[in-house]
């Protein structure tokens, strides 16, 4: 009978005292605040698990516009007017999107596993983020500054970047 009032009293003190410990950790406990903090320990791949959920339910599945040269090459001269400064090329990385938190992934640089950037990603996936943008980072939404079909030119291009490209999209991107 006495474990009753022993459970609530317990119950009241964990729903005072951990709020006021989280909020005493948030003013006296330095958490990570400057773009050079170090990341807390999990916390890309914690905010990558909604991130990706989303982005699964609402992608895509295929592209709406075909992968012609013509498509390509306009996605390349959307990549360097719009893209470029924070993403770098083949041949010049962004100092710019390395000096962000979290960095800008340069999209033309090889991985192990043989793709380069994005190239291993569904389109549609690349095409929402392009789109969308993704919260509390560097990455612009670019729904409302770029037409469906831009969106779709550079998401294709960047689709394309462990491919050869057509000349002119090939020397765009610094290859
Ligand atoms: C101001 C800098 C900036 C600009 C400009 C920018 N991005 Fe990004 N982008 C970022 C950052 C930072 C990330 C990483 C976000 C993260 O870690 O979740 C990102 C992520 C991405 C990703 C996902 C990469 C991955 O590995 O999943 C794609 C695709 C992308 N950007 C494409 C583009 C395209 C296309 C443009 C131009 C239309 C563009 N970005 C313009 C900063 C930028």
């Amino acid at each position: 009978m006495k474990l009753l009032p022993l459970a609530i009293a317990s119950f009241i003190a964990g729903i005072i005292l951990l709020p006021l410990a989280i909020c005493l950790y948030l003013v006296f406990g330095n958490p990570p605040v400057a773009t050079a903090d170090k990341s807390f320990p999990l916390e890309a791949q914690i905010a990558h698990i909604p991130l990706q959920a989303r982005i699964h339910r609402e992608m895509p599945v295929a592209s709406p516009i075909p992968t012609t040269d013509e498509n390509l090459n306009a996605g390349a001269s959307l990549y360097e007017d719009k893209c470029e400064s924070c993403h770098g090329t083949a041949d010049q990385p962004s100092a710019l999107g390395r000096a962000l938190f979290p960095q800008a992934p340069q999209l033309w640089i090889k991985h192990a596993n043989g793709g380069v950037g994005v190239s291993d990603d569904p389109v549609g996936e690349t095409y929402w983020k392009i789109k969308n943008g993704i919260r509390l980072t560097g990455m612009p939404a670019y729904g409302k500054s770029l037409s469906e079909k831009q969106l779709w030119q550079v998401s294709l291009l960047l689709s394309m970047a462990d491919k050869p490209l057509p000349a002119d999209a090939s020397h765009t991107v610094g290859r």
